[in-house]
This record gives C-alpha cells, structure tokens and sequence, in this order.
C-alpha cells in the first residue's frame, strides 16, 4: 500500500500531530497490561526474596512469595507470569532427572500460583539448562549436545509442567523436533488444552548474561550455545524455524531477544499472521535500568517507548521484567 501524500501545503503532515486529541485519533499502536508476561525466578526456602545484582529492581523469590506475587499480578491485569527456576550444583545432575520431577522448583511454583490466583495463565520453560552439570539445554555427548535424546527428555520435562497445572509450555532449547514430539504426548496424555509457545526465533546472544546470573546458570555453563540457538546474522532461517514449529503444533511463537530483532517480529507477523510475542531480554532490561539509574535516560519513558516498539512492530504481546512496573503505571 502506497501512502498518499499530495505536494504541500495540501497536505501538511503536522496538521495531525498539532495536539494531543489529534495525536490520539492518529495513534495507531498502544500498550496495555493485556499485552504482558511477567517473567519471575524462584528459589528454594520459605518467605525470602533475594536481589539479582545485574537486573535492578528484580529479585528471586521463595514459593509462598511468587504466589504473593501472583495476586499482585492478577489484581494489575497481568494475564500471565513465567516461572524460571534459580538452581545450584546441587540440582544439576548428568541426566537431569529433576527437570521432570513434580516437585520441582516450577512444579511447586505452578500450583502455588494457580491456587493463589486462578485468573494467572502460568508459564514454564522447557530446556535442561537448570538441571544440567554442564549449564546446557541439551544432554551433551562427547563434547555435543545431542538432539533425539534430550527431546525425549524436553516431553517429560513438559508432561510434569501440564500436569502440575501449567496453561502455556514454552520449549526455549532449540532442539528439532522437539514441539511435535511435546505436543503428541499432551495429546496422548489428556492435555490437549494446554498451549505451546514456541521459542522459535531464539537467537545465541549476548544479551542473556544477567538471566544466567539470576538462575544460577553463569558458572555451570561451559562453551556456548551456538550449535542450537540461532546466529544473530541470519533472517530467513527465522522464518523457516517459525513455520516448522507452527507445523508441528505450536500455538504461539516467540522471537527472542526483542528489541535487536524487531525486525524479525515483523517478517514473522506479516508472513503468518500468528500469535507472536518477543521476549525483552535481561540484558535489555538492565541496559535500560543501568542508564535511569544513572540519570542518563527517563526510565519510565524509556520502558514504555520500548514496549511499545514491539506492538508497533507487529507483536501480541510482550515477555518483559517491567511488567509490574508498566502495569502500574498504566493504571494511574
Ligand atoms: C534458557 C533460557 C534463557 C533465557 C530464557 N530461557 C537463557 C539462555 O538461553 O541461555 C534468557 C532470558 C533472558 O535473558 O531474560 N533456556
């Protein structure tokens, strides 16, 4: 579609920006809390929070507070939280039998939230990343991750999810094969409600230090991640990623990180026209925070410009750490 725009002075593309009524009949994107997935990390023990020294403003948080959490969410309009577990040596092992554990960091988070606040659609990851000795989400065999058998256990991994009561799977190993292989065991095992929300686009970046600091992951990992998560340079191959796992059931899909790769947000929902989400990485919340913090940038502004650059960009919504704070902002 080609823009009209007759010579000046008939047209005047000021006319519309002249004040904020104007502004507002001409506004075409906007931000609400609906748009929002508020990404927590839990840690053992009871009634405790601890802060993540790399992401200002976020802390780990016990069982019983993530479901204190919960209700503030709910009562914000937040329709969903993602869980990610903080993990030491301890529960990392070679075949990362506690990945599937229905006791689990997540599993005990799930159902604490559900209970706290049913209105929440709960979230997980799937990956061996927590579990793992080696800090990888796959099993790794001679040096390389290997593909069919860490799948097998992705499916265990996310069965335990379901079955604890979660309402969206997210897969974020970037293993093939491994969302059809998930979704023919919900299938099989009386899930066929629960959704998938595919990391599909998820690229190897650098932006993910702070989030292996607040999970635990920065020490146990060794090497990189680049034999599966995707290389930065590429575009295409995104595109190809999102339609295999549309192919094989996934519901939604995510391109992750966000703000670097809006450009990929937009080829993804232009050519599918699907449920898409970006994940607003922690290297970008803390990029964002470290700036305010130092009164370089107007952090309240910024949150908001960039949250709403993914609307703008094509996207459903958003993962982001800012989601109690945006959301309260978007309520006074
Ligand atoms: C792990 C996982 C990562 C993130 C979400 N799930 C890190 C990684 O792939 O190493 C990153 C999230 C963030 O940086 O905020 N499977």
């Amino acid at each position: 579609m080609k823009p009209t725009v007759a010579p000046f002075p008939a047209t005047r593309l000021r006319r519309m920006r002249k004040s904020p009524a104007m502004r507002a009949l001409a506004r075409q994107n906007t931000l609400t809390s609906d748009d929002l997935i508020w990404p927590i990390f839990v840690m053992d023990g009871k009634d405790d929070e601890t802060p993540v020294a790399s992401m200002p403003g976020v802390v780990r948080r016990t069982v019983d507070r993530v479901a204190i959490a919960a209700k503030e969410a709910q009562d914000l309009g937040i329709p969903a939280i993602c869980i990610f577990p903080y993990t030491g040596m301890d529960a990392r092992t070679e075949d990362c039998a506690m990945a599937w554990d229905p006791d689990n960091l997540t599993n005990q988070a799930i159902r604490a939230i559900k209970d706290a606040a049913p209105d929440i659609a709960v979230m997980t990851d799937i990956a061996l990343d927590p579990y793992n000795i080696n800090g990888h989400d796959g099993y790794v065999e001679n040096g390389e991750i290997v593909n069919d058998r860490t799948v097998e256990a992705l499916v265990k991994m996310g069965l335990a999810q379901a079955e604890a009561g979660a309402d969206i799977l997210g897969p974020s190993d970037m293993m093939d094969g491994r969302i059809g292989a998930i979704r023919a065991a919900l299938e099989a095992e009386g899930h066929q409600n629960v959704c998938i929300l595919s990391y599909a686009a998820k690229y190897a970046s650098s932006f993910y230090g702070p989030f292996r600091d607040a999970v635990g992951a920065s020490s146990a990992l060794t090497g990189d991640k680049n034999t599966y998560q995707m290389d930065p340079a590429n575009s295409d191959e995104a595109l190809r990623l999102i339609e295999r796992d549309l192919m094989e059931g996934a519901d939604m899909v995510m391109v992750k990180p966000g703000m670097p790769y809006l450009d990929i947000c937009r080829r993804v929902k232009d050519s599918f026209g699907v449920p898409t989400y970006a994940y607003q990485v922690s290297g970008e919340y803390a990029m964002l925070q470290a700036a305010s913090q130092n009164g370089w940038l107007d952090g309240e502004k910024v949150m908001l410009e960039s949250l709403l650059s993914f609307k703008r960009a094509g996207c459903d919504g958003i993962l982001t750490y800012f989601a109690p704070a945006v959301a309260r902002l978007l309520q006074d």
